[in-house]
């Protein structure tokens, strides 16, 4: 019978391990080691340190998590680990690290998909339980540092990516806007703070993903990839960087800084940017559960959901049109084992569940 089940996230920047009781549909424990402060000072994820990083402290946290369940390891029935997409040198840290615990007490060692991991992650309400009215099929909109995914969720274990950024994800642009703010790395909660320091409003109205709305009848022509599903946030942060150099900041190539921001123009560069974010999100959902009419629930999930701004807009718009909106738990936004473990939990108990010899589990960057 399976009882414990500990997942391992190591696919970019966070060294973490969660635990799940399949027996009590409970999650345990989600402990994280962030790297983010060996990053900062580069403005970004430097991949080599990040996979040194994780070598020297996945023994260490996966230890804290058997320590916070209060359980040994063998106690331990299967063990979940990302291996795609991530980078390579720190996916490998997790799966090495979770093959060898595989190997030691013959247990299964699960292959487990970045993305159904953030899927997952809005699952667990708030005592730590799987949701009970979680609805099949289901939107789940998911945005990081790394990637901005529209998923058509059709079960536990089934998703397909109906849209995605065509450039820069989400995130991505949030970090990189921050840059040009003078803000720390990570971007989103400085351009969160800075948003709310003039009050969240859309300031200078940057331009909205393009988006041509078909007419009735006209939607998801089959076999076309429908470009009103995909994403684009560099042009937005070059129209940021295109409206700073207009106003006088600094030059295009950003090599010469002619007069200092102050707090309240870097306030409303924010919020604008945030707005625009946000808007082409709700155009996104809004043109979704006109296509798939038997969507009644919406995810949004991933780094980006951690922003109250746009969760208070996500929210808004679900009780105006009735469509249920979810948010995971706040530590359960960013990279984390816990969203590992428990999609670790539905693969296993999938019907279609095969076992995968440890030869093969490899990872993958894409
Ligand atoms: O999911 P995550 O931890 O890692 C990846 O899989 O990439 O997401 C990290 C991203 C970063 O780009 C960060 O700026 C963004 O999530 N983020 C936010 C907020 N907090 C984190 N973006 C907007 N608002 C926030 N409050
Ligand atoms: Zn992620």
């Amino acid at each position: 019978m399976l009882k414990y089940i500990v997942g391992i996230e190591s696919s970019c920047d966070e060294t973490a391990v969660g635990i799940f009781d399949a027996a009590e549909q409970k999650l345990l424990c989600n402990v994280v080691f962030s790297q983010i402060d060996l990053h900062r000072q580069f403005g970004g994820v430097m991949p080599e340190v990040a996979s040194r990083s994780h070598v020297e402290k996945i023994g260490l946290i996966f230890q804290k998590a058997l320590d916070q369940v209060k359980i040994s390891i063998d106690q331990i029935s299967a063990i979940g680990v990302t291996t795609t997409p991530g980078l390579a040198g720190s996916l490998l840290a997790g799966v090495c690290f979770a093959k060898g615990i595989g190997i030691a007490l013959d247990i299964p060692v699960v292959p487990i998909n970045h993305h159904l991991g953030h899927i997952c992650s809005g699952w667990i309400d708030e005592d730590h339980k799987i949701l009970e009215d979680l609805q099949f099929p289901h939107l789940s909109l998911s945005m990081s540092g790394g990637h901005s995914n529209i998923c058509l969720v059709s079960s536990p274990t089934e998703f397909k990516v109906v849209g995605k950024t065509n450039d820069d994800a989400a995130g991505e642009a949030f970090d990189k806007v921050a840059k040009l703010l003078e803000a720390s790395y990570p971007g989103g909660p400085a351009i969160e703070k800075l948003a709310q320091y003039v009050s969240n409003h859309d300031y200078f109205n940057y331009p909205r993903n393009k988006f041509n709305r078909p007419r009735a009848g006209e939607e998801n022509t089959p076999g076309l990839e429908d470009p009103n599903l995909s994403f684009s946030f560099s042009g937005l942060k070059t129209a940021v960087l295109y409206d700073m150099v207009k106003k006088g900041y600094f030059s295009e190539d950003l090599k010469r800084t002619y007069k200092d921001l102050d707090q309240t123009t870097k306030g409303k560069i924010a919020s604008s940017f945030q707005w625009a974010v946000t808007d082409t999100v709700l155009q996104k959902i809004d043109y979704c559960l006109d296509i798939y009419p038997g969507v009644g629930q919406v995810f949004f999930v991933g780094g980006v959901s951690c922003n109250n701004f746009i969760r208070d807009k996500l929210s808004k718009y679900g009780k105006e049109k009735h469509v249920d909106v979810r948010f995971p738990l706040r530590r359960l936004c960013t990279d984390n084992g816990a969203m590992i473990a428990v999609a670790t939990y539905f693969t296993l108990i999938s019907p279609d569940y095969k076992p995968t010899p440890l030869s093969e589990i490899d990872v993958f960057q894409q």
